[in-house]
């Protein structure tokens, strides 16, 4: 098997996200950790890349080093994870799409639309993979409530709930914390905090499981720590273009939740539930029945939760493997380009850089709405209306 060349930029010691990508990428035996600039520090992202394995010449202290290293190399990278935070994601995606190596951005994809959109057709102009790290996506049974809605167990979808509330950034002591204090501080994290950070996750998702797009919504958003200056609480009413009716809460002050990631949908003839707190169960009820629970891994699921699935029923399955999914499906992706034949089409089911680009719309119309105390705004990204 062609193994691929895999380098990450930010995720260095300690920090909250690089660990999953590292076992991700690795978890399928695809990807080669090779090179990194993994920290702010250039010192500190040496010396962690080697302690990781990576070899001297391509343990880099800074990006742009990296690019410059990379780009001449026979055996250079062919994906790059970009897990650093939110404002850098653009400079740093964009340079190395434009030297043909493709990209894995971590969410927020860029700070503005303009961004957002120069990197959707940069990866088009430049034939290259510009995915999203929307890793929730990966989950087995989120893939098979895709599966379940599109086939039409549930008949057509009346509601989506979404929630994305946990409780770690609500100690007013630590808002200095460094790790805590760039997502509320706009120059790092952009106009928007917690819905930017974890909102749109669940709004992805309600996406991803309904086939349909956010068309409209109305927000309210709310600084709970006064000192805050972005928001560390949202609730967001949407329309989506399908007609389903959407409804989202995102927090980072709600104590006592830890990740709180949930989605239910509601159609004509069912309900679905899931929580990536317990995601190797899956809640139907078809309508006048009785509640089933269906497990990640038993028979007779959709081929979309098989290939996600990896190992024997009754055996959990978490969040490194849900991401492992994204990574698997690019590796095959990037395979198939390499030896020119057709991908699996199950591998379509990675996000884009055009999610990337709804998701930061939807960011914008949320400020705006809520600037306009809650009225209802477009938010479509303009190169889609
Ligand atoms: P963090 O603050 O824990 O770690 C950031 C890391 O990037 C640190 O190691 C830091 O030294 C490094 N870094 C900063 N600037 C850099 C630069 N210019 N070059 C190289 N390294 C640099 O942040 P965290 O939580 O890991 O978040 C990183 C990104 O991942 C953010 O965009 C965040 O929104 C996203 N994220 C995504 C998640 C998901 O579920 N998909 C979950 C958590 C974070």
């Amino acid at each position: 098997m062609k193994r691929l060349n895999w380098g990450m930029i930010g995720g260095g010691k300690g920090s909250q996200i690089g660990p999953a990508h590292r076992i991700a990428a690795g978890l399928d035996g695809h990807f080669a950790f090779v090179a990194g600039a993994l920290d702010a520090d250039p010192a500190a992202g040496r010396a962690f890349a080697q302690e990781l394995g990576v070899a001297a010449d391509r343990a880099y202290g800074d990006w742009r080093e990296m690019l410059e290293g990379e780009r001449g190399r026979a055996d250079k990278i062919d994906l790059v994870t970009v897990a650093t935070p939110n404002a850098t994601h653009y400079e740093i995606s964009k340079a190395f799409l434009e030297a043909g190596i493709h990209v894995l951005c971590e969410k927020p994809m860029t700070v503005t639309e303009a961004e957002a959109e120069d990197l959707v057709l940069t990866a088009r102009r430049m034939g290259c993979i510009c995915a999203v790290n929307y890793g929730y996506t990966g989950y087995a049974l989120v893939r098979h409530m895709r599966a379940m809605v599109a086939r039409g167990d549930i008949g057509k979808v009346r509601l989506v709930v979404a929630e994305f509330a946990h409780g770690h950034h609500a100690n007013a002591a630590d808002a200095d914390n460094p790790r805590v204090r760039w997502r509320y501080d706009p120059a790092q994290a952009g106009v928007s905090a917690q819905f930017a950070d974890c909102g749109i996750h669940a709004l992805h998702m309600a996406s991803f499981v309904t086939g349909q797009d956010v068309a409209r919504l109305s927000s309210d958003f709310a600084s709970c720590l006064p000192s805050r200056v972005l928001e560390d609480d949202a609730m967001v009413n949407f329309r989506m273009d399908g007609g389903a009716v959407g409804r989202l809460w995102t927090s980072s002050v709600a104590i006592g939740r830890q990740h709180g990631l949930t989605i239910q949908v509601f159609g004509e003839t069912g309900g679905l539930r899931w929580a990536q707190e317990q995601p190797n169960q899956l809640y139907y009820m078809p309508l006048g029945q009785r509640l089933q629970v269906i497990e990640r891994g038993e028979g007779n699921l959709s081929p979309e939760a098989d290939r996600a699935s990896r190992v024997t029923v009754g055996h959990a399955e978490g969040m490194p493997l849900a991401f492992g999914n994204i990574y698997r499906d690019l590796a095959e992706s990037l395979l198939a380009r390499g030896a020119g034949r057709q991908p699996d089409p199950a591998v379509t089911l990675f996000p884009t850089a055009e999610d990337g680009l709804r998701s930061i719309a939807a960011i914008h119309a949320a400020v705006a709405s809520a600037k306009a105390e809650g009225a209802w705004v477009d938010a479509r990204p303009a190169l889609f209306r």
